[in-house]
């Protein structure tokens, strides 16, 4: 392994730091490194071709009062793939807060557990407002950039999808919705090239939804008008149809009132689902029974339905049973256990304006995700992480067969969490199945990670390689893949090394 440090980060958190997700498989990491020609137990796959990306929570400084795991500062991880050789680099998300938090050496905005009026500075993102955008949740790579987002809406930040270099915030011809900002989730459609997004806050009309081109210009903006201010995190589409959603979990309106923030679940109130052609304007609501909904997986369209995948969460709102420490108790609803994430299925009829549903399996799975190629059409495999009891952390994968209900898994040995995975279709392939799955993992037993892979028909059979990183990488939320023809440049160079330095 060729390997350089090309950056380090003063951090301020404190040495005997106790909390769980800033310590252990959360600890945060304050390095930047270069490291190619990975070394490699098995072999990397020849037509493995194109990059893994991953963003991770890293914090830097510690909270005002709680820290909450979704604060911490974007760090993008990158392991890329070309002629059965990989490369790897990590770099914090340049930010605006995370600049201007470096310049202060402490914390400037309230986190997402505390209070919006701690905030020592008076502006900030996010759909509450005086929060800083860490750009840490999401990232996806639209029109030959990486773009990285905020789980409560900010701005969309450019990264070089090789380098991780922050190229600057996406503005979309000028008319990036700044006021608003976007959701993490932002959705690529790889046959048009368009990417689809929405954005939510706690002023009329509560969420807008919208189109970029291939072109990186807004073609599209409509007001989404909801009941009053929601928290929805995740959207799909289909060919013709964006499909966004009014969870009965938002904001507490009295608790608001006094500045606090706190989400409840209303079981008594319908899941709201909004089926919107991808152009159009009216959106059709349809009536499913009460949950929340991180993450879809899928949707397509099946005559006058409209299929919808997600996870339903039998209890969005898990009671606090004692079990555990002051932390672990505070984020119990990140817990895949605790939530009781399953799989299911919704089908939204156009024509009847009726929504049948049904859950597809009894296995506790969430963070699902598929080939890309058939994102918005017909598909049969997901692939999804499990959790391990009460932590937010994955212990596992699973290949979901949604037309037999067969289930393929691999777990993660003890100690040992993986990241959300991303499916890399074989260079060629035109088969859903044909494939790797990837994942980076963090190692508590032997302090390091790996990148693993996997043959996406035959997870069970353990990865295929093992790539050693050059440093153990932090615990994190999404993940994604993008093939080397949609990186600008890959095929400019004899290896994905040169890329980097043309
Ligand atoms: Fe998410």
């Amino acid at each position: 392994m060729d390997v350089d440090v090309v950056g380090r980060v003063l951090s301020t958190l404190p040495e005997d730091d106790d909390h769980p997700y800033r310590t252990g498989p959360w600890r945060p990491q304050t390095t930047e490194w270069r490291a190619d020609d990975l070394t490699v137990v098995g072999e990397i796959p020849a037509d493995l071709d194109g990059v893994y990306l991953r963003n991770t929570e890293n914090p830097v400084h510690p909270a005002l009062e709680r820290y909450h795991p979704f604060d911490g500062d974007g760090m993008v991880h990158v392991i890329g793939f070309r002629d059965g050789k990989a490369f790897y680099r990590n770099r914090f998300v340049r930010t605006d807060g995370f600049l201007l938090e470096a310049e202060a050496g402490k914390p400037l905005w309230a986190g997402i557990a505390e209070r919006p009026a701690t905030s020592p500075r008076e502006d900030g993102w996010g759909a509450r407002g005086r929060m800083k955008d860490a750009s840490s949740t999401d990232v996806i790579v639209h029109a030959g950039v990486a773009l990285t987002s905020f789980y409560q809406c900010g701005d969309l930040y450019r990264l070089d999808p090789l380098t991780l270099e922050t190229l600057g915030k996406a503005g979309w011809g000028g008319d990036f919705p700044y006021a608003c900002g976007v959701s993490a989730h932002t959705k690529v459609d790889p046959r048009t090239g368009e990417l689809l997004f929405f954005n939510y806050g706690t002023d009329e009309p509560y969420m807008h939804y919208g189109v970029v081109g291939a072109d990186d210009r807004l073609s599209h903006y409509v007001d989404i008008p909801l009941p009053g201010p929601r928290l929805p995190h995740d959207m799909a589409f289909t060919e013709n149809y964006a499909i966004l959603n009014d969870c009965p979990m938002f904001w507490e309106p009295e608790l608001m009132a006094r500045g606090r923030y706190a989400a409840r679940f209303h079981p008594e109130l319908p899941t709201r689902l909004g089926v919107i052609p991808r152009k159009g304007t009216k959106v059709q609501w349809f009536e499913a029974d009460p949950t929340y909904v991180l993450h879809w997986v899928n949707a397509y369209e099946d005559g006058d339905e409209i299929v919808l995948d997600g996870f339903f969460q039998d209890d969005p709102e898990p009671k606090d049973t004692g079990d555990g420490g002051y932390y672990q108790r505070m984020f119990r609803f990140l817990a895949l256990d605790r939530m009781q994430t399953r799989l299911h299925r919704w089908r939204l009829n156009l024509v009847t304006g009726q929504c049948r549903e049904e859950r597809l399996t009894d296995s506790i799975t969430e963070f699902g995700v598929l080939n890309s190629a058939f994102g918005g059409l017909d598909y049969r495999y997901a692939y999804a992480a499990t959790g391990v009891e009460g932590w937010f952390l994955f212990d596992g994968l699973v290949r979901h067969d949604l037309r037999t209900g067969a289930e393929d898994r691999f777990a993660l040995p003890p100690g040992v969490y993986g990241s959300e995975p991303a499916m890399a279709p074989r260079n060629g392939s035109s088969a859903e199945d044909d494939g790797y799955i990837v994942t980076l993992t963090t190692d508590m037993n032997d302090d390091r990670s790996e990148c693993l892979i996997f043959d996406a028909a035959r997870i069970a059979d353990g990865p295929i390689a093992r790539i050693a990183l050059p440093e153990r990488v932090s615990s994190g939320t999404h993940a994604t893949w993008a093939t080397g023809d949609s990186i600008p440049g890959w095929r400019a160079a004899d290896s994905p090394v040169q890329a980097l330095r043309l």
